[in-house]
């Protein structure tokens, strides 16, 4: 096995986050997370888990997570929990969850869009 750059033992987080940073051609039958601006909240999201100086959680960039019509969309791991983000207002609620375990319901991803 190889050394590890950082001096870490063995691979893992202990909290993944995914970001949808899809995107697709203007007339796509499906929307898509990127014209939504997920790519700036990943990076401001990228910034606060920075700047709150915890070991352990990455956040990355995802391809199509398939609930485009909820995005942005994001998940979370190993909680397994799905969330929508509208928006910067949205990090913060989403970190605390991470951080402390705070629920975030206002945020969650929601199923039952009335169809
Ligand atoms: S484009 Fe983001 S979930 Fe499909």
């Amino acid at each position: 096995m190889g050394a590890d750059s950082k001096g870490r033992l063995e691979p893992g987080f202990n909290t993944h986050v995914f970001i949808c940073g899809h995107s697709r051609p203007d007339g796509a039958t499906r929307p898509n997370c990127s014209s939504k601006n997920s790519l700036e909240l990943l990076a401001e999201l990228k910034k606060k888990v920075r700047e709150a100086n915890v070991e352990g959680i990455r956040v990355q960039k995802s391809g199509c997570l398939d609930f485009c019509e909820n995005g942005v969309s994001c998940v979370i791991y190993p909680m397994g929990e799905w969330y929508s983000l509208g928006g910067k207002k949205d990090l913060d609620l989403l970190l605390n969850r991470i951080l402390d375990g705070s629920p975030a319901p206002t945020i969650k991803m929601d199923f039952d869009n009335g169809q």
